[in-house]
């Protein structure tokens, strides 16, 4: 290790971000490698809106690797953080700032020790997969701080020893996780199907769900399921492989009516999947059952589906509309069944791209309670509102995938001292 000093810190930053699948990954073949038992699609969500930023730092004085997330020190010690954190070691390449006067070479790696700081900007306790976000933005960010020199698919084998979802985060727009049949996992990866302006039409309305209840985690309730469920078994045998095919066709004719149907049934299945398995594990509650009709009753009405409705693990809603003139239409009937809480006003009811409201011509709205019902609701007994069951909305769109962000002022540890600014 050249250098002046010992005292010099180098430091990386990136934005990753996280995914919602469209044919769900349920289900491990391999634990500890974390290999699926099905290939899965996803649409990347807009970074904009809701993103994991990390920034790295590699310096001669620090003794021990250290982790931060939303500001609060972690430990580093679990298994998926060091599967990672080995994988890039062993792919390090030498490194040298010569401004700086800093020089690494490959071997230095495996003494050096890092600083990582992450931060959502989305709230982590909402449900929304942070986690998918946050392990692609590890690895990515890494990869970079260690002149790792392999491609976007190849880093996407390592964020999956981080969190299976985490590989398709390493591209925007439509990816795909191919399962792989290695049984050292070295092919199961992501791809991208298309990036992000391909179809730019889609607005996505994510609901975020109030619920009390605490869930039973992704990865022990898959685990579960793999060990119980005799519809797993099925699913992934004969159902997802065809339904992978046609949902690659629907992306790539942008073919809405398909698009959403597989979306749809893609969900639904999922969540049987976790009603077959013992003891059964309900992630969908009374409020997204009721979002699901609502979307039903509607995409019925019109003939041909105009929104296509997808749940993870939680009851939080992501709903994905043709266009932006749909999106509107969604949003009117969504507050009207769920008015936001008199103390909360539409402005703070509503994240993301706040813009929908002006195209859904609600920015002026003193009233939420004026909105008339919408037209498929044919009999005249007024409907049932759900006030305060939805915390709040965001309004985002397929984004990009990952970026490192050059200017410092973004970085989230102090280049002088390595720590939390
Ligand atoms: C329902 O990727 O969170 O969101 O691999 O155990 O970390 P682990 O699980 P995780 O599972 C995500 C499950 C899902 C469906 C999906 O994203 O495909």
């Amino acid at each position: 290790m050249a250098s002046e000093s010992q005292n010099w810190v180098l430091v990386v930053t990136a934005r990753t971000p996280t995914n919602i699948a469209v044919i769900k990954y349920w289900g491990k073949r391999d634990e500890k490698l974390i290999l699926p038992v099905n290939d899965s699609i996803s649409v990347t969500l807009d970074p904009d809106h809701l993103c994991t930023t990390t920034t790295v730092a590699v310096s001669p004085s620090f003794d021990q690797d250290r982790m931060w997330l939303n500001g609060k020190e972690i430990s580093l010690s679990g298994g998926r953080f060091q599967s990672c954190l080995r994988e890039i070691r062993s792919r390090a390449s030498d490194v040298e700032d010569k401004e700086k006067g800093i020089k690494i070479s490959k071997e230095d790696w495996e003494k050096l020790h890092v600083h990582i700081a992450s931060y959502n900007n989305f709230p982590t306790a909402a449900g929304l997969a942070s986690s998918a976000a946050g392990f692609a933005c590890f690895v990515f960010s890494l990869a970079k701080l260690m002149n790792v020199n392999e491609d976007q698919s190849k880093l996407s084998a390592i964020a999956r020893q981080g969190s299976g979802s985490a590989c398709r985060s390493l591209f925007g727009g439509f990816v795909k996780w191919i399962m792989g049949k290695d049984k050292n996992g070295s092919d199961s990866l992501a791809v991208q199907l298309a990036d992000e302006e391909h179809w730019d039409d889609l607005v996505i309305l994510v609901a975020v769900v109030s619920s009390r209840q605490k869930e039973t985690s992704s990865t022990s309730g898959m685990r579960e399921s793999v060990e119980t469920s005799l519809l797993l078994q099925h699913r992934a045998k004969e159902v997802v492989p065809k339904r992978i095919l046609q949902m690659e066709e629907a992306i790539k004719n942008r073919d809405f009516a398909s698009f959403a149907q597989l979306t749809c049934a893609d969900s639904n299945q999922f969540h049987a999947v976790c009603l077959d398995t013992s003891p059964p594990i309900f992630y969908m509650n009374d409020t997204s059952h009721k979002i699901i009709s609502i979307v039903e009753k509607w995409n019925r009405s019109e003939g041909t589906p105009q929104v296509a409705y997808t749940f993870d693990a939680g009851p939080n809603a992501v709903l994905i509309a043709r266009n932006r003139k749909v999106a509107a239409l969604l949003l009117q009937r969504l507050l009207f069944y769920f008015p936001p809480n008199s103390d909360s006003d539409l402005n703070s009811y509503i994240h993301g791209d706040k813009s929908i409201l002006q195209d859904a011509g609600l920015a002026g709205l003193k009233d939420v309670e004026a909105l008339p019902p919408p037209p498929e609701i044919k009999d005249n007994i007024p409907s049932q509102k759900y006030r305060g069951d939805v915390s709040y909305f965001i309004c985002t769109r397929p984004g990009r995938g990952p970026v490192y962000l050059s200017d410092e002022s973004q970085a989230l540890l102090n280049p002088e001292t390595g720590l939390p600014k």
